[in-house]
């Protein structure tokens, strides 16, 4: 299925990056920190709908300092990629399902729903214009890609607490390598003994900012006890693990079962955890959504039950957690050590991406 794009107006910047300082930000992108030179863009207003699509350059945004976002937090984001191929082609990964992610934080924010349409050709809209901004992949081991961040603002000037009439869509693009520094070097996590990140009822499933402002008093303290990520328990029983600050966990187990907290409405649901959950099938594992305890965690790695953990996103693709560290404890594992499994569904999935083995699920789109 195609999706076209002939719905979005292009406005050209006028002072594009040269390709000097583009191919030099290219070689050595970061994660986050570079912004290619458009901007896609769509309007909603509760009597217009949604109007105005368009490409045009990446620049500061003008808001009202009333518009309710500042205020009240409406907003939503998502994450996901693009990848350039070794014919040069530019694919993304699952997009429908970042669609239909989008549209049920939308509702849970209040927020208007964005079709596939317009959600996927926006994407495609911006890619026309700033296919130069992905960056080509080294070997099969470089990770590199044009991180697409859409997200969703309420943008009307209203102090009252409502859902806003006015909203404003955009997707900004974003030249990327690994999220974490030392690359697949397996990373210690941090478990709070005080911060919760979600609780039942609330937003902990919908992909909005708050969810993310939330975990970071928690992810300082992961930093300052040199810890690279956080990891929540659930707030009702202070007893399962949920998710990392910005990431799903895996256990894998000596028998071969791949564990992962099965879904409630205090977890996202990864587009990669979802993928790894298939892909692991198909690697003779036997994958299992249920609920799991920190005190499974802690046994399973001290009598060597576990011999994997791993985090997953479309950010931080899969990477081994190589310790669970808190105020009282540091739980590691005893067996395994060499994370085989991690790094074998990482090159599974990165060789889908890239396309250097077969679509078999049809899960790339091109842009
Ligand atoms: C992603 O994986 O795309 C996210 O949104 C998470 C964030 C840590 C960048």
């Amino acid at each position: 299925k195609t999706v076209s794009t002939d719905h979005f107006a292009i406005l050209p910047s006028n002072q594009p990056t040269s390709d000097e300082i583009r191919d030099n930000i290219l070689k050595n992108p970061g994660f986050g920190t570079h912004f290619t030179d458009h901007m896609a863009h769509v309007r909603w207003t509760n009597d217009a709908g949604w109007h105005g699509h368009e490409v045009r350059p990446y620049g500061p945004l003008t808001l009202d300092p009333a518009a309710s976002v500042l205020h009240y937090g409406q907003e939503i984001f998502e994450g996901i990629k693009a990848y350039r191929h070794a014919d040069g082609s530019i694919w993304t990964f699952r997009p429908e399902k970042n669609a239909e992610r989008f549209r049920r934080s939308a509702r849970r924010l209040a927020l208007p729903e964005l079709s596939d349409e317009d959600f996927i050709g926006s994407l495609k809209a911006l890619l026309a214009q700033d296919n130069a901004w992905v960056p080509t992949p080294k070997d099969a081991s470089d990770e590199c890609s044009l991180y697409l961040r859409p997200f969703m603002i309420a943008s009307e000037a209203f102090l009252g607490v409502r859902p806003a009439h006015e909203v404003d869509y955009y997707v900004i693009a974003s030249p990327a390598a690994a999220y974490f520094k030392g690359g697949i070097d397996p990373v210690s996590i941090w478990l709070s003994s005080h911060y919760k990140r979600a609780a039942p009822g609330g937003t902990g499933f919908a992909k909005c900012g708050g969810n993310y402002a939330a975990s970071l008093a928690a992810q300082k303290e992961a930093s300052a006890n040199n810890c690279s990520q956080v990891a929540f328990l659930d707030a009702a029983e202070n007893k399962w693990i949920e998710e990392l600050g910005g990431m799903n966990l895996f256990f894998v187990y000596k028998d071969g079962r791949l564990v992962t907290p099965r879904l409630t409405d205090t977890i996202l649901e990864g587009v990669t955890r979802n993928s790894v959950l298939t892909l692991a099938k198909d690697e003779g594992l036997t994958p299992e959504e249920r609920a799991i305890s920190i005190d499974e965690w802690r046994d399973g790695a001290a009598s060597g039950e576990i011999t994997e953990v791993f985090a997953c996103g479309t950010a931080a693709v899969i990477t081994p957690v190589g310790e669970l560290v808190s105020e009282d404890e540091r739980i590691r594992l005893t067996a395994g050590g060499d994370n085989e499994v991690a790094k074998r569904l990482r090159t599974k999935l990165l060789n889908l991406q890239y396309g250097r083995s077969e679509d078999q699920y049809g899960w790339l789109t091109q842009l």
